[in-house]
């Protein structure tokens, strides 16, 4: 039996609950906003790639459940709505895992290889305290085949992405071409890449070795997190770097290369052009400016914290939206893989 496929396209994406599953800035302007826009336009699947998280935390399994929730509540809390998306754990729906098998079967180890994050993140991979024992391991390797399972397994149509999955996408589209080409059907669209233009473009709170400030990430610890509570806020940015040249409150400052001011031009888009002239020509100095930007960062972010809150004071609600976004996935996920054992013999 196949469920009718609705008239909107599909979408899907995810993102791995490691580092404690909780999201940041970064996060919430390059991914999870864009994701909002287009629930209205797609039939929306975004999930929690618990089991990516797992090819680098294996050690710390025990933890994954936590993290799973806190990811979840960042989506939630983003203004992803569970009615029009559905938002589950990727190890709730466990045909991922059959699919990843397959498509296992049908990828040269060679195109893994050439995967560019690969290399990187084996060198990582022999810094991570956990990673010793195992070194990389063969669900590493295949994480790219996992991650083209994940799509496939919907036959989605696109899938919103930072640049930084690039490379993922295009092994996915190998795949898709790959099954479709050996068994001589028209099973999977080829997957396009959403890249979001704003991806990145948000600074970390620190600077580099060579004083320029960088991308928001959790492991440079220079992130403002999702769930930050405002005195939270207002204490990083406290400490935020600026120009470096800016001394006193007459120097002049370089917005571009200070994160303060960055923030200012991504949550005060109408007027941070008055602060930045300012900033340059010294009428206006930084503790001002972080003062002004704290407080039009924690107006900006309180549709946020107010949805949060009322997630957070509900557990047993969360779990009901993890469970039934997996039926509605599961559901789709089960018509892709009848068709593509069928193809393969396997009934
Ligand atoms: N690799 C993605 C990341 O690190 C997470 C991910 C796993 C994903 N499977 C996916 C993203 C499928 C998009 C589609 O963020």
């Amino acid at each position: 039996m196949t469920t009718t496929r609705t008239e909107k396209k599909r979408l899907l994406s995810g993102m791995k609950p490691t580092g404690g599953g909780r999201l940041h800035l970064g996060n919430l302007e390059g991914a999870l906003r864009p994701w909002v826009q287009l629930q209205d336009q797609y039939e929306m699947f975004c999930f929690i790639a618990d089991w990516h998280a797992l090819t680098t935390e294996a050690g710390r399994a025990e933890s994954i459940a936590e993290a799973s929730r806190a990811t979840a509540l960042d989506y939630l809390s983003a203004g992803l709505d569970p009615e029009k998306c559905a938002i589950f754990r990727q190890s709730h729906v466990p045909q991922h895992a059959e699919l990843y098998l397959l498509l296992g079967m049908m990828t040269p180890v060679s195109w893994l290889e050439r995967v560019p994050t690969y290399k990187e993140q084996r060198e990582l991979m022999a810094e991570y305290e956990g990673g010793g024992a195992v070194g990389v391991s063969y669900g590493f390797m295949g994480y790219p085949v996992l991650q083209a399972a994940d799509i496939l397994i919907y036959r989605a149509h696109a899938v919103p992405v930072g640049k930084d999955q690039a490379a993922h996408l295009e092994l996915s589209r190998e795949i898709a071409r790959r099954f479709n080409h050996l068994y001589g059907v028209d099973m999977f669209p080829e997957p396009k890449a959403l890249i979001s233009e704003d991806t990145g473009v948000l600074p970390g709170l620190d600077a580099d070795a060579n004083g320029k400030v960088r991308k928001m990430s959790t492991s440079y610890a220079n992130a403002i997190n999702n769930s930050d509570t405002p005195d939270e806020i207002t204490a990083k940015l406290k400490t935020a770097f600026t120009s470096p040249t800016k001394i006193k409150k007459t120097d002049p400052g370089t917005p571009e290369g200070c994160a303060v001011c960055q923030l200012r031009r991504v949550y005060d888009p109408a007027g941070y052009q008055t602060q930045w002239e300012e900033c340059r020509s010294g009428a206006r100095g930084c503790v001002q400016s972080k003062r002004e930007t704290t407080e039009i960062l924690i107006e900006a972010l309180a549709p946020m914290r107010e949805r949060r809150a009322r997630y957070e004071a509900d557990p047993a609600e969360l779990d009901r939206i993890l469970h039934n976004g997996a039926e509605r996935a599961a559901a789709a996920a089960e018509d892709t893989l009848n068709l593509v054992r069928g193809v393969m013999k396997l009934v």
